[in-house]
């Protein structure tokens, strides 16, 4: 088992696949001119499956996928194909524009879930955040994977300017489909353009569906981002993941693990442990992975005090999200 200094166990591995993506949504990509790893300096599909099965022997019950965007990775199948054969929960994050051509290869892996990334429910604004136009194609295959019976959840990062408008339109949706929205408060990360008057918080979203619905909360699961909530008569649930505003790392269980083979033991780690070059030497990476979590800090890797208003992203040292996975 792997526990860190505060006695959580880890067993939530988030395994990125790439740093490329089929979208240039603003709040996950530094303005820098877009370069991605070269291929050498991923982890191979060999060297992730030998990474998997280590962290399942250490107690790994969840893995997810994520990306950048995982299905642009040129071996995603193969990748899921192999993750598929052990006694874990797999499943991914993905913007979903891929997903369609997907369909068998994750069914095959089993993987039962999936969390979907749609910020509007409106084509023009979706094409001004993510300079690209596939709205349809992405909410064809949230309706897709409903229909193939996965459980499905939809992110939603809660912008001040860009989508307030629009959170009562998402919880509307849960009316007749079995969708569970999630609005994520907006993080700071490297060149995301993070400011606090663009975050819009867990009360103020309740307070903005408080005035068109009646909702109760329902269910916290152990381990759970989020805080769910539930429209009387609605198919679907919707909930709030308050990174900022109200943290949940008390009952953290997660890791990271990016597409180059670094291991993060939080969302805002400032450091990384090299996994991938000491595999590579032949060298046994289990020390590595256990040292890794002793250092765990308490709350967001330090980096974000309680009061989060006054956070200067370019201070946060950190990778941008995109090169993170989430
Ligand atoms: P579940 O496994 O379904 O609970 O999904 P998840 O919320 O862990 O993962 P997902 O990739 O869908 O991420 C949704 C949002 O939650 C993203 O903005 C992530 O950055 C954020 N998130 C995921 N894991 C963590 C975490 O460990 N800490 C914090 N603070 N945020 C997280
Ligand atoms: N703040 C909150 N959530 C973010 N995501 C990407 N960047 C940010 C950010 N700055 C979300 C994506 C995706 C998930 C992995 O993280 O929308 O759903
Ligand atoms: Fe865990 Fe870090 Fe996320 Fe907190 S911010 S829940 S410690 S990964």
């Amino acid at each position: 088992m792997l526990i860190d200094g505060y006695k959580r166990v880890h067993d939530y591995l988030r395994i990125s696949l790439t740093d490329s993506c089929n979208l240039r949504c603003f709040y996950c990509m530094p303005d820098e001119k877009i370069s991605c790893m070269p291929h050498k300096h991923l982890m191979q599909p060999e060297e992730i499956d030998q990474i998997a099965s280590l962290f399942v022997r250490l107690g790994v019950k969840k893995i997810r996928l994520t990306g950048g965007e995982p299905l642009v990775r040129k071996e995603a199948a193969d990748i899921i194909r192999r993750l598929g054969k052990y006694p874990v929960e797999l499943t991914m994050t993905t913007n979903g524009i891929r997903l369609h051509e997907f369909a068998d290869v994750l069914q095959e892996a089993g993987l039962r879930s999936v969390n979907i990334s749609l910020d509007t429910l409106q084509r023009d604004t979706f094409q001004h955040l993510t300079r690209r136009d596939h709205f349809q194609q992405v909410y064809d295959n949230i309706l897709l994977a409903t229909r193939l019976g996965m459980r499905v959840k939809v992110n939603v990062v809660a912008m001040k300017g860009i989508n307030d408008g629009e959170i009562n339109d998402f919880v509307a949706l849960t009316q007749e489909l079995p969708l569970h929205i999630r609005f994520i408060e907006f993080m700071p990360f490297t060149g995301n353009h993070w400011e606090y008057a663009r975050v819009i918080g867990l009360q103020e979203i309740l307070d903005i569906v408080g005035q068109r619905f009646q909702f109760a909360p329902i269910a916290h699961k152990k381990h759970d981002t989020a805080k769910n909530f539930q429209v009387e008569g609605h198919a679907g649930t919707f909930a709030i993941i308050s990174t900022m505003t109200k943290p949940f790392c008390d009952d953290c269980n997660r890791m990271r693990l990016t597409a180059d083979g670094k291991m993060k033991n939080c969302l805002f780690s400032r450091t990384e442990t090299d996994l991938l070059s000491a595999l590579r030497q032949g060298l046994d990476i289990d020390p590595l992975i256990r040292e890794c979590i002793a250092t765990k800090a308490a709350e967001r890797g330090g980096q974000i005090t309680d009061d989060y208003t006054h956070t200067d992203p370019l201070l946060i040292e950190n990778r941008s999200m995109i090169a993170i996975g989430g």
